[in-house]
C-alpha cells in the first residue's frame, strides 16, 4: 500500500498541531462557535445528538494491522471501546470528547492516518472495488488509480470550497462494487479496440434527497489524461454549481440542469486548456505509483492446502456455510477472500469493538500479509488467505463474532446510525434492524432467499443508500412517531437502478412483517434461480403492494 513520504508526514503533523492551537483557541473562548465550526469540519469533526462524531479517513478502504491495532486503541482509550464502518469505506468514531480530538488525530498521524476532507464542501475519500487487484476478470488494480486521485485531492487549493460534498468511486472490473453510479463521479477501467486501457467517465449520479443515476460523459478517456479531465469537470462545477440552495448545490443538479452534452461542452472547453499541461501523468509516475501495489508474494505451495480444506468442509456444516457465504474466489490459485461480517446478530450494523479490531489485525498479520480493507458495505475483508488456513481463520473469527454466514443475504444490511446517533435524523434505524434480524434469523430460510440487498436510512440524506437497495427502508417522521418508507428494485452494481415507494410508509411495528410479505410474494413468483431483484423487474411492484396492503379482515 502507499507509504508517506516527508512531505506527506509533515502535512499531516502540521495539520495537528494546527487544529491542536485552534481547539485550545476554541475552549478559551477565543474563537466563536460558528468559527469553529469550520475549522472542526476540515478536521472530520461533526456534533452529533450526544457528543461530537469523528469521521478517520481510510482511503479506497486500504489499511494495514498497524492502522487497525491503532483505531482499537483509540476505541479503547477515547471511545466507548468500539466503532463504526461506512459506506465511504471510513471509520467513526461516536464519542470522542472534543478536548481530546487533537490526541486521537496525533496518535493517527504516527500511523499515516488522519481526518481531513473527511467532511465539508471538498473533495471526499475516493472508493473503490474491495475486491480490487485479486480479481480474473479485472481490467486493472483500480487501487493506483485511487492513489493518484488522492494525491491530486489532498488539500486542492482550488476545490476546498465547492457548493457542496464531492465523491469520487473508481472500479476496475465489470462487476461494481463500488456504486460507482451514484457518485459524483464514477470510473470504469475499460479497454478499447486497441486494447488500451482507459477509463469510461460518469458523472451526475447521487443520493439524498434528489436520488440520481450518473450519466456517461466520456467512453473512452486515455488514462493518461484523467486528472486534468477529472480537474476540468470539478472548475466547472466549482464556477457553476449553485451555492444559493444548499439542496441544488450538488453536480447531480447541475449536470441535470443543463444537460449532458451541455455540460460535456462546457468540460471540453475547459479541458482544452489544461490538458497535456503539467498534470499530464506520465509513464513513470503511473508505475511509481502502481510499485506501492505491487502483487503480495504469494506461496506457490497454497494449492497443497485444498485437499485438507475440502476435507474440513466435508466434515463441518456450520464452516461449510460460512465458506459458501463469506468466502470469494482469487486470481492466485490457493488463495481466497474472506469477507469479515460486521453484521452478527442484533448488533448495529458496521460496528466494530476493540477487542474484535485487534483480532483482525492478528488474523491479517498471521495469514493476509497484514493487510485489511474495509468495504461499502460496511464489512471488511482479507483479501488473500490461503486454502490450508481457512479453517483456523474461521475459528479463531467465529469466537469473537465476526464469522456470521450472512454476507450478501437479508441480514447484511447497509444501516444509518440514524436516531440513535445522529442529530439529522427523523427515525430510528437500529432497533429496526434489530427486529428484521429476529424476524429472519433462520440461516436456511436466508440461504434459500439467496444474494439481497437491504438498506436503510434514518432520514432523507441516504447515508445507507436506501435508493439503490433491492429492499430499501427510510425512516421519515409522522406526527412525532417512526413510520418506514418502503421501496423495492434499486440496485447500486452494474445493473444500477432506483427503487421505487411501493405505497404508504408502515408505522415501526410493523417493519419486519412487510418484508416479510415482500419475500414471500418473490417466493411464489420466482424462476428457478432468479434473484429477488430480477423478479421485482420483471413482474412489477404490483403483486407486492397488493399483498402488503391487502386489507386485514
Ligand atoms: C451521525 C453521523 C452522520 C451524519 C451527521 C451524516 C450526515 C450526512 C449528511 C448531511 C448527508 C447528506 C449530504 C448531502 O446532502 O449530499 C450524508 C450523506 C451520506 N452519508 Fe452520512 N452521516 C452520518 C453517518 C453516516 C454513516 C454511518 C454512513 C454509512 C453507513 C454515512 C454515509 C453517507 C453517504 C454514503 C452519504 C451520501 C449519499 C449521497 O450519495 O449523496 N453517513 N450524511
Ligand atoms: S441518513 Fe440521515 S439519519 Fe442516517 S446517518 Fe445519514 S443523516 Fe443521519
Amino acid at each position: 500500500m502507499y507509504q508517506y513520504n516527508e512531505q506527506d508526514q509533515n502535512l499531516v503533523n502540521q495539520r495537528v498541531e494546527q487544529y491542536r492551537d485552534q481547539t485550545r483557541r476554541f475552549l478559551a473562548g477565543e474563537i466563536p462557535d460558528d468559527e469553529f465550526r469550520g475549522l472542526r469540519l476540515m478536521n472530520g469533526l461533526y456534533i452529533q445528538r450526544f457528543a461530537p462524531m469523528l469521521r478517520v479517513a481510510v482511503p479506497y478502504g486500504l489499511m494495514n494491522s498497524v492502522q487497525v491495532r491503532k483505531l482499537a486503541h483509540i476505541a479503547r482509550t477515547y471511545d466507548k471501546n468500539y466503532a463504526h464502518f461506512t459506506t465511504r469505506t471510513n471509520l467513526q468514531f461516536n464519542w470522542p470528547k472534543l478536548e481530546e480530538v487533537p490526541d486521537i488525530l496525533a496518535e493517527l498521524a504516527e500511523v499515516q492516518m488522519h481526518a481531513i476532507q473527511t467532511s465539508g464542501n471538498c473533495l471526499r475519500n475516493t472508493t473503490t472495488d474491495h475486491f480490487a487487484g485479486i480479481l480474473k476478470d479485472e481490467v486493472e488494480d483500480s487501487r493506483p488509480w485511487c492513489e493518484i486521485i488522492r494525491q491530486w485531492t489532498t488539500l486542492h487549493p482550488e476545490f476546498a470550497y465547492l457548493p457542496r460534498k464531492f465523491k469520487i468511486a473508481v472500479t476496475g472490473s465489470s462487476e461494481d462494487r463500488a456504486a460507482s453510479q451514484v457518485h459524483d463521479i464514477g470510473l470504469h477501467l475499460v479497454k478499447n479496440d486497441a486494447g488500451e486501457v482507459g477509463f469510461e467517465v460518469l458523472v451526475g449520479g447521487g443520493l439524498g434527497r434528489t436520488p440520481m443515476i450518473g450519466k456517461v460523459i466520456h467512453k473512452f478517456l486515455p488514462k493518461h489524461d484523467l486528472l486534468t479531465y477529472l480537474e476540468a469537470i470539478l472548475r466547472v462545477y466549482n464556477l457553476n454549481g449553485r451555492r444559493d440552495n444548499k439542496y441544488k448545490a450538488r453536480i447531480k443538479i447541475l449536470v441535470d440542469a443543463l444537460g449532458i452534452d451541455k455540460f460535456r461542452e462546457l468540460v471540453d472547453a475547459e479541458w482544452a486548456e489544461i490538458r497535456g499541461g503539467e498534470m499530464h501523468l506520465t509513464d513513470s509516475e503511473i508505475e511509481r505509483i502502481k510499485g506501492f501495489f505491487a502483487p503480495h508474494p504469494y506461496s506457490t505451495d497454497a494449492v497443497n492446502g485444498v485437499a485438507a480444506l475440502e476435507s474440513k468442509l466435508a466434515e463441518d456444516a456450520d464452516f461449510a456455510a460460512w465458506y459458501e457465504r463469506n468466502t470469494r474466489e482469487h486470481k492466485v490459485d490457493g488463495y481466497r477472500a474472506v469477507i469479515v461480517s460486521l453484521k452478527p446478530y442484533l448488533k448495529a450494523p458496521g460496528d466494530i469493538t476493540d477487542v474484535q479490531l485487534d483480532v483482525v489485525a492478528d488474523l491479517a498479520d498471521k495469514y493476509n500479509f497484514g493487510e485489511i480493507r474495509s468495504t461499502h458495505d460496511q464489512n471488511l475483508v482479507l483479501a488473500h488467505v490461503q486454502a490450508g488456513d481457512l479453517f483456523a481463520l474461521w475459528q479463531v473469527m467465529a469466537e469473537h463474532n465476526l464469522a456470521r454466514p450472512n454476507i450478501g443475504t437479508l441480514t447484511d444490511m447497509i444501516v444509518c446510525p440514524g436516531f440513535d446517533f445522529c442529530s439529522l435524523a427523523n427515525a430510528h434505524t437500529l432497533n429496526v434492524a434489530d427486529q428484521i434480524n429476529q424476524k429472519f434469523d433462520d440461516l436456511d430460510y436466508l440461504h434459500d432467499i439467496g444474494d439481497i440487498k437491504l438498506n436503510m436510512s434514518g432520514c432523507i440524506n441516504a447515508c445507507a443508500h436506501h435508493h439503490v437497495a433491492h429492499i430499501g427502508i427510510l425512516g421519515v417522521d409522522r406526527k412525532g412517531e417512526d413510520f418506514y418508507q418502503i421501496t423495492l428494485g434499486g440496485s447500486s452494481r452494474e445493473d444500477a437502478s432506483l427503487g421505487k415507494v411501493i405505497g404508504k410508509a408502515v408505522p415501526q411495528a410493523d417493519v419486519a412483517d412487510t418484508i416479510e410479505k415482500v419475500l414471500q410474494v418473490y417466493v411464489e413468483q420466482r424462476e428457478e434461480e432468479e434473484r429477488f431483484i430480477d423478479t421485482v423487474r420483471r413482474i412489477g411492484l404490483t403483486p407486492f403492494k397488493e399483498r402488503v396492503y391487502a386489507p386485514v379482515n
